[in-house]
């Protein structure tokens, strides 16, 4: 399959060639990507859509280091995953890459602003109290500090896992279905701020959705069916990128 890199944007950030995943399950191995190469340059936004089931928090997991490929080569940010062990990857992870899973992996005894700091203390970042109480207001929660994420609505723990995975200011963001659970005017407003800490630090963006006007929003659309990526378009910015107009970009 051809790299669909563009040249308007960076040097490539993540580049699969090949890539499969099968996993065991009790009626035998399942293939679940199924030859997936790709480019995403650096500083760009992708979006993943396609039908539930296509693979893409699968290859989300894999692109984030939290699964190992089968088969195939994976590079992040010049780095081969697929010559990691476990414990490298974790390294690898740590403060690099935010994920924003689909399910949000909070942890349940620790409140909200404890899910933002302590992985920002164990990253040693100094000031980890006061900069997680500043993400968590970004996100709409300082009234929430102090719960925890039985306390918490669907949409507001998705919150704070989006708050935790900024929080380190990482050089790539991952996140599926980042607006899942959200209402539509806190989900344009979560998507505000993704884009705009994306522009402003050139984050480059991984995201997985079933919004149309969400995935229009990024540089590429990648669409997804049965463990292969099926179509490559690209979305409203790369569109406006190409014109030479900057304005309204990621608006
Ligand atoms: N640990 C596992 N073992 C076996 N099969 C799995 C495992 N995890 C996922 N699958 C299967 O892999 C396929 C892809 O799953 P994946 O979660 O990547 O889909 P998805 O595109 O993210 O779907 P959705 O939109 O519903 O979130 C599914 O058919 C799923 O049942
Ligand atoms: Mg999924």
């Amino acid at each position: 399959m051809q790299d669909f890199f563009t040249p308007t944007l960076g040097s490539p950030s993540i580049k699969t060639s090949d890539l499969t995943l099968t996993l065991s399950s009790a009626a035998g191995p399942v293939d679940i990507l199924r030859g997936i190469t790709l480019t995403v340059p650096e500083a760009a936004a992708v979006g993943i859509v396609g039908p539930s089931g296509s693979g893409k928090s699968s290859l989300m997991a894999v692109l984030s280091g939290l699964e190992q490929a089968t088969t195939g080569s994976v590079m992040v940010d010049g780095t081969d995953l697929v010559a990691l062990g476990e414990d490298a990857l974790a390294r690898f992870r740590r403060g690099r890459i935010g994920i924003v899973l689909q399910s949000f992996h909070l942890i349940p005894t620790m409140t909200a602003h404890e899910n933002v700091a302590v992985p920002l203390e164990l990253a040693g970042v100094e000031d980890a109290f006061d900069r997680a109480a500043a993400e968590l207001e970004a996100v709409g929660l300082s009234h929430r500090l102090h719960h925890y994420p039985a306390q918490l609505s669907g949409g507001e723990q998705q919150r704070v896992a989006i708050a935790r995975a900024l929080a380190p200011k990482p050089q790539i963001l991952f996140a599926d279905e980042p607006t899942g659970n959200l209402d539509s005017a806190t989900g344009s407003a979560i998507i505000d701020l993704m884009f705009s800490f994306h522009q402003a630090r050139h984050t480059t963006m991984v995201l997985v959705t079933h919004d149309a006007g969400l995935a229009a929003r990024c540089d590429l659309i990648l669409e997804m069916a049965d463990g292969r990526i099926v179509r490559e378009s690209r979305g409203r910015r790369q569109r406006l990128h190409e014109v030479g107009g900057e304005r309204g970009l990621g608006r």
